[in-house]
């Protein structure tokens, strides 16, 4: 399958990346989180998470929703992103990059922090980040979050 490049404006591609959160379809972004996969989510708290990001990104294919990110930043110093996820008929096709991408130029930060998902360190290598080596969490839920690998 040939890459996706969203610079070349002349692609012939039902493919974009959209930051309208008003016509968002939440379910269909629930499920397009679970088969990424990233777990199940809660519909209310995924909206409101994106809702009260500073910056959003969703990514469409047709009229359908296929991929979405989000950031926290104070749009100076440091960027935080979170929930980078595409459907897996769309991965690989330089969509995450390219939705990431779009999240740090709008956000902002002259820095950029995240954890990735367990196994997903060498795409994030690969686009330039480094493993932090003094990287602090305070997790919510400890239990889970050292389960899924995300802590000793
Ligand atoms: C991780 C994820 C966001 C990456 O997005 P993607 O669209 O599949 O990746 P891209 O096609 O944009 O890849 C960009 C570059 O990274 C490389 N890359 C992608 N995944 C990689 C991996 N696991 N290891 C090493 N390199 C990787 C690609 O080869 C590509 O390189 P190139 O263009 O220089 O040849 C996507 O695969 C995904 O949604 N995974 C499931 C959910 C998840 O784990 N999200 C991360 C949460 S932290």
């Amino acid at each position: 399958m040939s890459k996706l490049d969203l610079r070349r404006p002349e692609a012939a591609s039902p493919t974009r990346l959209c930051a309208d959160i008003e016509h968002v379809d939440w379910l269909a972004l629930i499920e397009v989180f679970e088969r990424a996969p990233l777990g199940k989510r809660d519909p209310k708290l995924l909206e409101q998470s994106f809702r009260n990001s500073s910056v959003v990104c969703f990514a469409y294919h047709g009229g359908q929703i296929i991929g979405a990110g989000r950031a926290l930043s104070d749009r100076l110093t440091w960027t935080v992103i979170f929930d980078l996820a595409l459907a897996p008929e769309f991965q690989g096709r330089g969509l995450g990059r390219a939705i990431l991408q779009d999240l740090q130029a709008r956000a902002g930060g002259a820095s950029t922090m995240l954890h990735s998902a367990p196994g997903k360190e060498p795409f994030y290598q690969h686009l330039g980040f480094r493993r932090m080596k003094t990287a602090m969490a305070q997790f919510a839920k400890p239990e889970l979050a050292r389960d899924r690998g995300f802590t000793d």
